[in-house]
């Protein structure tokens, strides 16, 4: 078979995400007859499915397979060796959210495997492993893309490069990253009504599955900040890391050394009145509170925290766990570029790789 009737396709992490990602997988390779898609390697990270001579994984019940599987995933840079010696192009998607596979990226890309990943960590984790990334892939010619990496699958990574690469200048990006940030302050400071108090929106959200297990894993704004240091980076910013700008942690101090996610949830409504000042000051400017992100692009300036918005502007008239992404751009003018939608959940983020993936095959194929 020549090389361009058939790319393998090597799928690490099959959890929320991975699991979408495989069934629209299996539905793309129905569909798209060529090139032909081979799942060539998959893993979690206890199980794996391989054959050392490429034969293809078959893609239905391959979540079951994979759990009854007696083989060990690869160390990751055997993974890279395995897939580099394919007889074809080989796409790597990376569904998980670790560290350790992100570093693996530069190899990956220098051997000429294109990723596709709703992965954060390696986009927004130091400088030097961003510019590896894209110097690897520039000199070998393979592809990266990480649409599901801010805003699961709403298009908010293609827009920003279409704007930029057509030649638009890119003022300002504001929004609202977390759908768990956008419940919690939707509920607790609606632009009608009263609002709960913050510890039991709290409360509800953990109990709904809109928060980490830990809610102090969302309210610390790290995984804002990780999303904003991508936009940044792709507007053309040398965001050190997710560190190196404010970021307003919503965690008390003196809960920070909770030794537990319940712990810090029955501690917390001693801290309402902190919250409810916050709420108070916006609704006298005749104003409600909510927790943005924004980049600054002239000013080189990006920042995380709580700002008051009229009730009136779309940031403030979100509704539920939705994400809201505003670009100022020179030819947008005063009215922004918006985007808008569900920012979390399997099918939409998967719906992200997926595309991305196709993207690949277009380039590739
Ligand atoms: N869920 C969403 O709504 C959403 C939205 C936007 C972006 N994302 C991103 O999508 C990615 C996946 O999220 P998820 O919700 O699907 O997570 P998840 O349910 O926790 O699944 C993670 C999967 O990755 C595997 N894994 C973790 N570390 C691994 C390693 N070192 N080697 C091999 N496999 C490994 C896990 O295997 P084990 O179970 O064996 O550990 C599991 O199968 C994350 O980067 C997340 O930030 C998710």
């Amino acid at each position: 078979m020549s090389s361009t009737n058939q790319v393998f396709i090597a799928v690490i992490g099959a959890g929320g995400v991975g699991k979408c990602f495989l069934s629209q997988l299996q539905g793309l390779a129905a569909r798209k007859p060529s090139p032909k898609l081979s799942l060539a390697y998959i893993s979690t990270s206890r199980k794996a499915l391989y054959n050392d001579d490429y034969a293809a994984i078959d893609l239905n019940n391959v979540v079951d397979t994979l759990a009854t599987s007696s083989k060990s995933p690869l160390a990751l840079p055997k993974v890279v060796d395995y897939l580099a010696a394919a007889p074809s192009k080989v796409i790597l998607v990376d569904n998980t959210s670790s560290q350790d596979v992100a570093e693996l990226y530069p190899l990956a890309l220098s051997r000429g495997i294109s990723i596709v990943t709703p992965n954060k960590k390696a986009f927004s984790g130091s400088y030097k492993l961003w510019q590896d990334i894209f110097t690897a892939a520039s000199s070998s010619g393979a592809k990266v893309y990480h649409e599901s990496s801010v805003g699961a699958g709403l298009p908010v990574i293609s827009s920003l490069k279409d704007l930029i690469e057509t030649g638009d200048k890119v003022t300002k990006i504001e929004g609202v990253f977390s759908g768990t940030m956008s419940f919690l302050f939707n509920s607790f400071a609606p632009t009608s009504g009263q609002g709960g108090k913050w510890s039991a929106e709290v409360k509800k959200a953990q109990s709904l599955g809109y928060t980490e297990p830990d809610p102090r894993d969302d309210l610390n704004g790290l995984d804002v900040a990780r999303k904003l240091t991508i936009l940044a980076r792709l507007a053309g910013l040398p965001v050190e890391s997710p560190e190196s700008f404010p970021v307003q942690s919503l965690i008390p101090k003196e809960l920070e050394s909770c030794s537990s996610g319940d712990e810090f949830l029955e501690k917390l409504p001693a801290f309402d009145s902190q919250m409810e000042e916050v709420k108070a000051e916006a609704e006298k400017a005749g104003k409600v509170v909510r927790f943005v992100g924004s980049i600054d692009v002239p000013s080189k300036s990006v920042k995380v925290g709580l700002e008051q918005f009229d009730a009136s502007h779309p940031i403030a008239a979100l509704k539920g766990s939705d994400n809201i992404i505003n670009f100022y751009t020179e030819r947008y003018g005063s009215n922004p570029l918006i985007i808008q939608g569900a920012g979390a959940g399997g099918d939409v983020t998967a719906m992200g790789v997926t595309s991305d993936l196709i993207k690949v095959l277009g380039q590739i194929a």
